[in-house]
């Protein structure tokens, strides 16, 4: 039997990925290249839904696929692509767009999150919209409906459930309208995938658009401030090394962090630092960090440098997409009656 399939998209909205996207996704992403045909995509139609710099999202589209080759993607193990480069995202978006009611997408949570935050006259039609080209690019993947097929694998947060489940409707309601097309789309959860949280205020994620820069680390920061911010997080007043969400959050976010990145449960770690103090603690837990960055953001750059050659695995990664996002959309042409 052949590897389920898995999709996956990240935004390139940022200079460099963070601590969280890597423990709590990108490192998965890595994994499931060995047991899933894995498809990944960075979504650049899906960051011009608020206001952008075009020089930005060029050169973040760049740097964001630098990075994932960086941390481990492979082209001959997995297809990686920029979503722009498969132009079929963006017809089935349109598809979709008209078997979706208004108050349907009006209800999505995210949506109404972030244009509130836009404001009336900042929210975009395209924000709207958002989820229903989220669908078409997780659909255009979905294997070929048949007996007994397997389902498109989406590894989804929980702020991302309600996107695949209205990706799911789509699926279904455009069977149901046009004959069987799309094999409905099923959640997946990533093994070993790490909540991190803000290292100035625990309690909140660690977010690009939330968090203070002392709060976030940078998966292409210099070793220099990655190391003070490591030192500066906020724990508490005790000085015991334990792992309790409850009263000691910022402690179990580090602790959380060691345990993802060194490979050691978090009982070994608590053992460890037994009597020892959080300096220590957090002394060695920057180097961990250093450790697993230093060289994916020597790759990052190395990768940078050479357009060529990013270019060239790029076109790649377009070319083994936009096959399979092609011989979908012949199929969905067909069906609609064009
Ligand atoms: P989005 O692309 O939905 O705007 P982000 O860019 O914040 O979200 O996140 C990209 C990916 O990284 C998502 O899979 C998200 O779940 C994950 N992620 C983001 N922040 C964290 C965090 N603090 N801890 C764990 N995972 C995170
Ligand atoms: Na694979």
């Amino acid at each position: 039997t052949p590897a389920p399939r898995v999709f996956s998209g990240i935004q390139p909205t940022a200079d460099s990925f963070h601590l969280g996207n890597y423990l709590g996704a990108l490192r998965q992403w890595v994994a499931m290249q060995d047991t899933h045909d894995a498809f990944y995509c960075v979504v650049d139609l899906h960051a011009i839904t608020v206001e952008h710099d075009p020089a930005a999202l060029r050169r973040r589209t760049r740097v964001a696929a630098a990075q994932l080759l960086a941390m481990g993607l492979d082209q001959d193990r997995s297809t990686l692509f920029v979503q722009s480069h498969v132009p079929e995202h963006a017809e089935l978006a349109w598809v979709l767009g008209c078997l979706t009611g208004f108050g349907e997408a009006g209800r999505m949570t995210q949506f109404k999150d972030k244009s509130a935050k836009q404001g009336t006259s900042g929210t975009t039609v395209g924000l709207f919209t958002y989820p229903v080209l989220q669908a078409a690019d997780i659909l255009l993947y979905t294997p070929d409906p048949g007996p007994g097929e397997a389902a498109l694998q989406v590894p989804v947060g929980e702020d991302q459930r309600q996107h695949l489940e209205l990706s799911r409707t789509l699926a279904q309601r455009f069977n149901h309208r046009f004959g069987a097309t799309f094999v409905a789309p099923e959640a997946y959860i990533p093994k070993g995938a790490a909540k991190i949280t803000d290292l100035q205020d625990p309690t909140a994620k660690m977010s690009k658009s939330a968090s203070s820069p002392q709060g976030i680390v940078d998966v292409l920061e210099e070793p220099g401030p990655m190391r003070k911010k490591i030192m500066r997080a906020v724990t508490d007043t005790g000085s015991e090394v334990r792992y309790d969400e409850e009263s000691k959050a910022g402690v179990t976010n580090l602790l959380r962090i060691f345990s993802a990145l060194e490979g050691t449960s978090v009982e070994d770690l608590e053992r460890r630092y037994e009597g020892s103090g959080y300096g220590q603690f957090k002394k060695d837990l920057a180097e961990v960090v250093v450790d697993a960055f230093t060289p994916i953001r020597e790759r990052t750059l190395k990768l940078l440098d050479d357009e060529e050659q990013l270019d060239r695995l790029l076109a790649q990664g377009a070319g083994r997409a936009s096959a399979v996002a092609a011989r979908t959309m012949e199929i969905v042409r067909d069906r609609v009656g064009f």
